[in-house]
Order: structure tokens, then sequence, then C-alpha cells
């Protein structure tokens, strides 16, 4: 394989953690370049379900290095929960490695996180309230705390002593203070130690030896902090693009970007979707898919395959393949829609506006397509799919332009046509 990129198409949860363990069998690394745990990657193998939300998909292999990179946000707390649920189902993390710049997401900007969004009233994100908005905010701000400085007590002190002072609003009345923070950091450096190191070094260094990467990304395309449906969208960058950064690497690693898209859409938060079904159809996606977020158990919004999307996901990705999931759920559906452009003010558009107000007021222009009745969750390759979703998924190739290399038919891994 070559070194390759995974992203989300469309609003995330497209299957990414699937596909990511599927492709990570022939790749020694997996590298995760954004976001934190507001991400939910399930993977399903050998008869056990797996929830990740900030390690990489690829720590199910015992063999493979998993890294998490300088751009994600963590919640050390938060990953030693995840540790210990993950290592119950007896995975470990000798090959775990921590980037040293990362950011750390504390409890004040969880709280911040749940009383900024109250404050937005009818202007709500629908943010996952893990905190990543405000660790981003202070990121940028350059005031953040990094998991390399948990090890460095004085300097340590000195950044939570700081933010207690200037969120001791929000912290008022809560258990925390700042010295109970201080101290569960310094008990959770312990632990992490073995882990927390310069990833960039690493992955440059394993990458020359001819090491394959899988990079994995989160969230999805249109919830790309420059990109996405702003502002109801995550605080980082989630296009392929940001794996260079969110890793410090060069972007000449890279051959290939596969960018993930379920047969269908789906979306949690609030913000603009215009092929959503609010009907027996859209509850039918909910329902056979399983539509619940893993994260924060939400269920998921659900409409049809949506083509402005992704011609947008592969222009902004530079997709060279695409990943289909979950095609059995439109099984048992007499017909399909997918939606080939919009009506804005009663004006064609092939392409996403740029704006959410904009993108709100379109209206879906869809091609209807036969739909099959076949159970296809056995189909273990593409000819032996029913006529109807071969000619689903070849309008699809050909509008895109695009091949689509991967077809998940169930969330198990032999259910996996490539
Ligand atoms: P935040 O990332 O928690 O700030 O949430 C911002 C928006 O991104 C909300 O609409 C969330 O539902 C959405 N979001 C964040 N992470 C994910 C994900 O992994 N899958 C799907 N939606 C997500």
């Amino acid at each position: 394989m070559e070194n390759t990129i995974i992203v989300g198409t469309q609003w995330g949860d497209e299957g990414k953690g699937k596909i990511t363990h599927y492709l990570a069998k022939k790749a020694g690394i997996v590298a995760r370049y954004s976001g934190g745990n507001n991400a939910g990657h399930t993977v399903v193998t050998g008869g056990k379900e797996y929830r990740l939300h900030h390690i990489p998909s690829g720590i199910i292999f015992p063999g493979t290095l998993c890294i998490m990179g300088n751009g994600m946000v963590v919640n050390p707390d938060a990953l030693l929960t995840e540790m210990d649920d993950l290592g119950s189902q007896g995975v470990e993390f000798s090959n775990l490695r921590i980037s040293d710049k990362a950011h750390v997401i504390m409890p004040y900007h969880r709280l911040l996180d749940s009383s900024q969004e109250k404050n937005r009233g009818e202007g709500r994100i629908g943010t996952t309230g893990r905190g990543i908005g405000p660790a981003y905010t202070d990121k940028i701000a350059r005031k953040g705390i990094r998991i390399g400085d948990l090890y460095d007590r004085e300097l340590l002190r000195k950044k939570i002593a700081y933010h207690a002072g200037e969120k001791a609003e929000v912290l008022e009345g809560t258990e925390f203070t700042a010295d109970s923070m201080f101290e569960r950091l310094v008990e959770i450096a312990e632990r992490l130690a073995p882990m927390v190191t310069d990833t960039s070094l690493l992955l440059h260094r394993e990458l020359k030896n001819g090491r394959k990467v899988l990079f994995e990304g989160a969230q999805g395309t249109l919830l790309d902090i420059d990109h996405g449906t702003y502002p109801y969208v995550t605080s980082s960058n989630s296009i392929a693009g940001n794996f260079s950064v969110g890793l410090g690497i060069s972007p000449m690693w890279v051959k290939e970007i596969t960018g993930v898209s379920k047969a269908y859409t789906t979306r949690v938060g609030t913000g603009p979707f215009p092929t959503e079904l609010e009907d027996g159809v859209g509850k039918y996606m909910l329902d056979k898919g399983h539509e619940y977020g893993t994260t924060t158990g939400r269920p998921r919004r659900c409409g049809w395959l949506d083509l402005p999307v992704l011609r947008y996901a592969v222009r902004v990705n530079g997709l060279t393949s695409i990943a289909l999931t979950k095609l059995d759920v439109l099984s048992g559906l007499s017909s399909l829609k997918i939606a080939v452009a919009y009506k804005l003010d009663g004006k064609e558009i092939k392409h996403l506006p740029y704006s959410s107000e904009l993108l709100d007021r379109c209206i879906p222009v869809y091609k209807e397509f036969m739909g099959w009745d076949e159970e296809i969750t056995q189909a273990n390759e593409r000819p032996g799919l029913p006529p109807a979703a071969l000619e689903y998924l070849e309008y699809i190739e050909k509008d895109l332009g695009v091949p689509v290399s991967i077809i998940s038919v169930g969330p198990g891994e032999t259910q996996t046509i490539a």
C-alpha cells in the first residue's frame, strides 16, 4: 500500500473507524492528526465491538504503531478511561505514542463548552460538549497547556494558576481548583509518560525507513473549521490537507487520499442539511443504520446522498478513491434518490454555496433510482450486488470521477468488498 489519508466526506460518522481498521492491516502505522474525544470511531472485529474516541483505530492490531499527533486536543482523564475500557477488551498500548505538542482539554474547557452553547440559544451548534472548541480557542490564543507541559511542574503550576484566575467564573462552585487540577494532571502524567514523545521526529524516521502510514482524519469535510458549514462545525481542520500540520511532516509523503462516505447522508448537531428526510424513509435509515452517535448517543439526522457535498469533498481533499459504507442499509427501499444539484433562489447550482445561510435555502434537485429488495450483508464481490445497487454505485463514480474502491455492507470486518 501507499501512504494514505482517510478522511470523512460528509458531516462525520461516515464509518472511518471501520475503513481505517480494514486498511490498517497493510500499514505499519496509523497516525491521527486532528480533533479530540468528540470523535467516535467504532470497529467490529473478532466478534467484539471497540469504541474509540482519541485513540487511532489501528490500536486493535498489536503490531501497529499508533500516533496521536500535535494537531489533536487530548482530555487526559477521558483518555485513561478509554484505555481502561479498551484494555478490558484485551487491547494493549505499548505501541501508542502521544505528541508532546498536542493540547490538553482541561475541566474548564468542558464547563465553558456547555455554558457557551447554552448562551447561543437558537444558534446553538450542537457540540459534543467535550470542551473541544474552548481547548482550540486557548491554543490559538497562545495560552494552551500542552501534553509536554505535564512534565515541567513549575510551568504547569503557573499555567493552571493563570487559567484558574481567568476562568474563575465558570469554575466557581465546582470541584475544580488550581491545586486539584494540578495534582490530577501530575498523577496522569506518570501513567502517560512512556507514550509521550516528539511524534513528528518518530514519524519522519519511520517514513524514511519505508514504513507505510495511514493518516486518520476525524470528523468530516463539512465539519472543517474553514471549509465546513460554518459556524456549525468543529474547531479544527478535518480535511486531508491538515495531516501535514497536525503531525509535523511534509505533504510530499502522501500518495492516496480515500474519502469515506455513507451511501446516504447523516448529521448530528444543528446546521443546514439540504437532503434531510423527516419522514418514514429517514426513520428507516435511522433504525436500520443504528444511527445514534458513538460519543453522545444522540439520534443522527438522516437523508439522501448529496452529490454537491461529495463533489466538494473530492475537490477540497483531492480524493483518489471513495470508500462507500452502509450500502446494506438502503436494501428494502423501493426507490432511492441522489441530490445532483440544488435550486437556490430559482437558479440551479451544482456546487456548495459559501455560507450555511445560503445552503439552508438550497432545495435539492434529485435523480431517482430503482431500489433493491435483496439483503446484501453477505455480498463479497461487486458483481454479486443487485443490478440496481450497481447502477447506484456507477452513477456516483461517474459523477465524481473517482472510483469507489471499497464498499461496506455491514459493520463486520468481512462485510467489506474491496
Ligand atoms: P464539537 O466538535 O464538539 O465542538 O462539535 C461541533 C459540531 O461537530 C457538532 O455539530 C458536533 O455534533 C459535530 N461533531 C464533532 N465531532 C463529530 C464526530 O466525530 N462525528 C459527527 N459529528 C461530530
